[in-house]
């Protein structure tokens, strides 16, 4: 009876530490704006059959790599794979660096405007006033790298100190919280006039609407959402229990996954129509449109500071993934001590983060490609980077170390299904490669 009961907890241990990697800033911050920006309803349906198919197996093969070889990404490769999987290994590695330097940034937000809510900062303003009051603090050069060296902080503190099961422990709580108050606030959101557009925008499908970028940008938010591509799953999976299944773990975290993403849709979206935002404000969408619910909310500040405070809770046990997947590269190649392994990337981390936090403001000319250095960071890392590190791995567990990954891929006792290997070694890769190809020409 009572190993019964360990063994669960340690199945829902995995599983919230995965959710807890998976729904991030992704959810509320990147997913509105990027549904909104790629024509809605359409983007919507190509996102959960992506998310639902490709990515739902991908999972799967990341983390049952790990479990097999019970290393983080790095160390996985190369011992399922030699010495060429492991320059794979590596790039996932300076991914996952790549990703939580511009993800820091947007995390630094989350805490200012928790500190502006905290001020009463957010409220009594004129309806006009939230879009130059976001506007004027990204631009700013002092406050927001302040934010986003405090953010590295944080994640470094957690993961240098090993107090990660404490933070398990507390986004056990406090994630449901979340969910509570986004339903709340969605439920106010919705009944305010001019909602409804929003919704239209989000949920009507209109295939006309799609092209190459479309299907591209799913993909990469899919990945990104789910936290593939870059190792994390494997270095989590390489500390799942014997009693933990990969099949049943994965299934959890992707209908978390979906089910955060769209919550997050219905919470920003109407909004920002409600509030007549420009729809092009990308980055900025979540952080103008919040502020103007709460100002609409008996109590805002303290809701706002409760929403802030909950959203940075989220957003940094992903940010700790990230960072967990370059610490555990340090410790096994050069044999540095936890401490070591997490301060030095982080100091690299945040030094790499400045030129995106400072794209915003002075350094807005530099463009690369087209696009300012922030810009550019996300649509590498998401668009190529992701996909690519996906596209590593299902080769890698497919092709190579099939055989292996057999138990740790048996759903009661049953061998995983013919399509999952089709899916993972032949029908993955492609339509991956077939996308980027397209995304890369057009
Ligand atoms: N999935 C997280 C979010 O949505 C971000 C994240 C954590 C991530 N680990 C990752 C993204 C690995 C890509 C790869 O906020």
């Amino acid at each position: 009876m009572s190993t019964q009961r360990t063994s669960w907890g340690s199945r829902l241990g995995f599983i919230l530490t995965a959710a807890g990697s998976a729904v991030g800033l992704g959810c509320v911050w990147k997913f509105p704006y990027v549904a909104l920006n790629n024509g809605g309803g359409a983007f919507l349906l190509i996102f959960l059959a992506i998310t639902g198919t490709l990515g739902y197996v991908l999972l799967q093969m990341e983390m049952a790599l790990g479990r097999h070889a019970g290393a983080g990404v790095y160390g996985t490769f190369r011992q399922l794979g030699g010495r060429y999987w492991a320059a794979a290994g590596a790039m996932a590695v300076l991914a996952a660096a790549l990703v939580l330097s511009f993800y820091s940034v947007v995390g630094g937000w989350t805490i200012a405007y928790g500190v502006k809510a905290a001020l009463g900062q957010l409220t009594n303003l004129p309806p006009g006033a939230f879009e130059p009051l976001f506007a004027n603090f990204i631009s700013a050069t002092g406050a927001p790298l302040l934010y986003h060296s405090v953010f590295i902080a944080l994640s470094l503190y957690i993961v240098a100190g090993g107090v990660q099961q404490g933070i398990e422990k507390v986004s056990k709580y406090l994630m449901p919280l979340l969910l509570m108050l986004v339903l709340v606030l969605i439920g106010r959101v919705l009944t305010l006039p001019g909602a409804v557009e929003g919704l239209r925008q989000f949920l009507q499908v209109d295939f006309s609407r799609v092209t190459g970028q479309t299907i591209i940008a799913a993909l990469g938010l899919s990945f990104f959402s789910l936290s593939l591509g870059l190792g994390v799953m494997t270095t989590y999976g390489s500390y799942m229990g014997e009693d933990t299944a990969v099949p049943g773990s994965a299934l959890w975290v992707v209908l978390i996954t979906i089910a955060s993403s769209v919550l997050g849709g219905l919470l920003v979206l109407p909004a920002v129509f409600a509030f007549d935002i420009n729809p092009g404000a990308g980055p900025g969408l979540t952080f103008i449109s919040m502020p103007q619910v709460f100002a609409h909310l008996p109590a805002g500040s303290f809701f706002a500071c409760l929403f802030f405070a909950l959203l940075l809770i989220a957003a940094l046990t992903s940010s700790v993934s990230l960072l967990e997947v370059v610490a555990s590269f340090c410790m096994d190649q050069f044999g540095w001590s936890r401490g070591r392994a997490t301060i030095v990337p982080a100091v690299l981390i945040l030094l790499a983060g400045i030129p995106a936090s400072l794209s915003f403001g002075v350094l807005a000319r530099w463009r690369i490609g087209g696009k300012t250095v922030f810009d550019a960071l996300d649509f590498l890392t998401s668009n190529l980077l992701l996909p690519l590190g996906g596209m590593a791995s299902a080769l890698l567990a497919s092709w190579v170390a099939w055989r292996a990954l057999q138990p740790h891929l048996a759903r009661n006792g049953r061998p995983p299904s013919a399509a999952t290997r089709l899916l993972a070694g032949v029908v993955g890769p492609l339509l991956i490669g077939v996308i980027l190809w397209q995304g890369l020409v057009s």
